[in-house]
């Protein structure tokens, strides 16, 4: 079997193709061949023979074509310009996110080719009234730029799924946290450094109040639930491909209180609230209430605390505690 990770060298990407190349994982069949599309690979993933990286830009006619003449299995579509970029740069939000994903699906329907493809959506097609608890049957209605790319593809993965062009499935992403590496252009990157920068002595801000409630959910989980998605039965979907992912309600005055238990007060005094109105602008339009027994039913799965998403970040990552 063959598989294709578009946007293979990001945070998600990089993870989804070490667990496959690890441990497997996929129900299809065995992965004879895993190929990553991305930008830019750093050199030890170019170097890793366990999969084929390959530079350029999926939106881009000609990159697209060469790898859906590969004719993959499965595709993960992981690649996008990411929340707050494409907030702030339009033109190139619309033609990665939303061109570049409509003419992956145009292609593999011209060519009768019909892949399983498993979308990274975001929660973040949501927004607007926070108080509702979003349920399985609340249509999107996104208040970004980049939610609405994703709202649009998603939909165009629900008809070309009828019309038995592709099996797709959106899975709709809770923010992730803890994010290692470095902060990045996503609106909610403060999600993770709140963490991550005190767990490593360093001053860390936050744009909102620490009342702000967030929908979350640790990489490991995440990944489980790509690998999930990827499995399920098309049967068990129907015409609805869309699926919100379990997470956790949790306050940022709830991560500060789980970090101090876990690593002291003064950790977790090194973050401190500096207003942003941009960030806030955007993700205090998005819900933190979800009901998402469904998707639970189907084994999608969660973490149990914000402390198990703090520990678990501790443990993957061999952080140790900082001493002060
Ligand atoms: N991490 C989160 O909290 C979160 C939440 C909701 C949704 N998502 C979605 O999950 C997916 C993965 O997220 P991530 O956190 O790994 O993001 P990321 O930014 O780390 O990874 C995205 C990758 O896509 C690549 N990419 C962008 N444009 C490209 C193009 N034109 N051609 C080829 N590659 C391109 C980037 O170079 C990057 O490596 C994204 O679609 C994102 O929107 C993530």
């Amino acid at each position: 079997m063959k598989v294709l990770i578009v946007g293979g060298a990001g945070f998600l990407g990089k993870r989804l193709a070490s667990t496959i190349a690890t441990q497997g994982g996929l129900h299809m069949g065995q992965v004879a061949q895993l190929t990553l599309v991305d930008l830019a690979f750093p050199e030890e993933m170019h170097k890793d023979g366990s999969f084929k990286c390959i530079e350029g830009d999926f939106s881009e006619a000609s990159v697209m074509q060469s790898l859906i003449e590969e004719k993959p299995d499965i595709i993960f579509h992981l690649a996008a310009v990411v929340s707050g970029e494409a907030e702030k740069n339009f033109e190139l939000g619309m033609r990665v996110n939303f061109q570049g994903s409509l003419q992956m699906l145009e292609m593999c329907r011209s060519r009768d080719y019909h892949p399983r493809i498993v979308f990274a959506s975001s929660c973040g097609v949501f927004g607007g009234d926070v108080k509702q608890t979003i349920s399985h049957t609340t249509g999107p209605k996104p208040r970004s730029s980049y939610g609405t790319q994703k709202a649009m593809v998603e939909l165009l993965m629900n008809d070309y799924s009828r019309r038995g062009f592709v099996d797709a499935r959106s899975i709709r992403l809770p923010t992730i946290s803890v994010r290692p590496g470095k902060p990045n252009a996503a609106t909610s990157s403060f999600l993770s450094g709140i963490v991550r920068e005190p767990l490593n002595g360093q001053k860390a801000t936050y744009p909102v109040q620490e009342s702000a409630k967030f929908w979350l959910l640790s990489p490991k989980k995440v990944i489980q639930n790509f690998l999930h998605a990827a499995n399920i039965d098309a049967g068990k979907l129907g015409d609805d491909r869309m699926i919100t992912l379990p997470g956790i309600t949790v306050s940022v005055e709830e991560m500060l209180q789980s970090l101090e238990r876990i690593a002291g007060p003064k950790v977790a005094a090194l973050a401190s609230y500096e207003p942003d109105e941009f960030l806030q602008s955007i993700v205090l339009t998005w819900p933190p209430y979800f009901d998402t027994s469904v998707a639970e039913s189907l084994g999608f799965v969660k973490d149990n605390s914000v402390d198990e998403l703090i520990l678990n970040y501790i443990q993957e990552e061999k952080i140790k505690l900082p001493n002060i």
